[in-house]
């Protein structure tokens, strides 16, 4: 089996970009060795600090932050990076020519559980000149590079360059990350969808109606019944997408209407938009492409509908312009 280096090395990725993806993966070792060792490491439980987007930070998401911080800033090639967990960019080397954003561990709800965690990253070209946030406010489409690292019964990661999506296994006896799947492809159609249900009252009404329509099942207009998911870390529903079709949303909603989003662009849904349309999928808002979206903050949030082709079209024809349908559930 390939290592990582040699498939980056057959896919004539520059050396510059190769490296660095390279220390990404090692600091995700190092990560994947922290999580596993769970409480005989005493990393689990919440700190007593807030990030930039109120959240409580737990503290593996402040340890995990700092592990690639420090990883970075020993790699000559990252110019700058930008982290769900710091309020603003960090400038790294002068000379770098890449800019990272990451979610150092998506899914912290699921730390203390034992449950699925991972990171994402998203790699983007440095521009000239001066770094401050400007500088990272670029479509997702400029990405030339995205990944996720998951924590699961094994270490995996899910990786695009641009030439597909590959997944890469971590073996335990070599420490390399070995490539197991070089051509992910996603099916373009599905019987499963993921959804926090909990929040259904509170979406808008083509989503609504969307759902609803899962939910009837074959006496509905969809005449097929539906399977559901939900593993609260978008890694793990990702990479259950990438595995074995789906769709994933994480739709707008008015449970607190100043913040209508959950997911963020530059850390979550843009790193995922490119591994799933590299592997044949689809990812919107319900109303844009992803990866179209002119950014106007680092910390910008985004809804998020992505996955199986065919199914992504269908719920997007549920938000279409012609859209005239009262929603048929209370
Ligand atoms: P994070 O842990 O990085 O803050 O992200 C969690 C996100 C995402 O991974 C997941 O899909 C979603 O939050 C789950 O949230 P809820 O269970 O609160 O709906
Ligand atoms: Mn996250
Ligand atoms: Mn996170």
């Amino acid at each position: 089996m390939q290592t990582l280096a040699q498939t980056l090395t057959s896919q004539a990725v520059k050396d510059s970009l190769a490296q660095l993806l390279l220390s990404l993966a090692d600091t995700s070792k190092a990560i994947s060795s922290a999580v596993r060792h769970g409480a005989l490491a005493g990393v689990l439980g919440a700190t007593e600090q807030e990030n930039v987007q109120g959240e409580t930070q737990k503290k593996l998401d402040v340890i995990t932050n700092d592990m690639l911080k420090d990883a970075l800033k020993a790699e000559g090639n990252v110019r700058g990076l930008a982290s769900e967990e710091e309020d603003y960019v960090v400038e790294v080397s002068p000379q770098g020519e890449y800019l990272v954003c990451f979610d150092p561990l998506d899914g912290s709800s699921n730390i203390d559980i034992n449950s699925l965690v991972g990171t994402i990253f998203s790699v983007l070209p440095a521009p000239e000149g001066e770094l401050n946030e400007q500088s990272f406010l670029q479509a997702g489409r400029q990405q030339v590079a995205a990944g996720y690292v998951l924590y699961g019964p094994s270490t995996m990661m899910a990786l695009t360059t641009g030439q597909g999506t590959q997944f890469y296994t971590l073996d335990p006896e070599s420490g390399e990350f070995l490539l197991t799947n070089d051509n992910v492809q996603i099916t373009p159609d599905t019987a499963e969808f993921a959804i926090n249900m909990s929040n259904q009252r509170f979406w808008e009404a083509p989503m609504q109606t969307y759902i609803a329509d899962l939910l009837l099942g074959k006496i509905g207009p969809r005449e097929q019944s539906f399977n559901m998911r939900w593993i609260a870390a978008m890694v793990g529903d990702v990479h259950r997408v990438l595995c074995r079709g789906g769709i994933f949303t994480y739709p707008t909603d008015n449970k607190n209407p100043a913040k209508p989003f959950k997911l963020r662009l530059m850390y979550e849904a843009n790193p995922m938009a490119f591994l799933v349309e590299q592997a044949g999928g689809k990812a919107s808002t319900g109303y844009e492409t992803i990866m179209d979206i002119q950014p106007s903050e680092i910390h910008q949030r985004v809804a998020v509908i992505l996955g199986s082709r065919n199914e992504v079209d269908m719920c997007l024809s549920y938000h279409g312009e012609d859209y005239s349908q009262e929603p048929n559930i209370d």
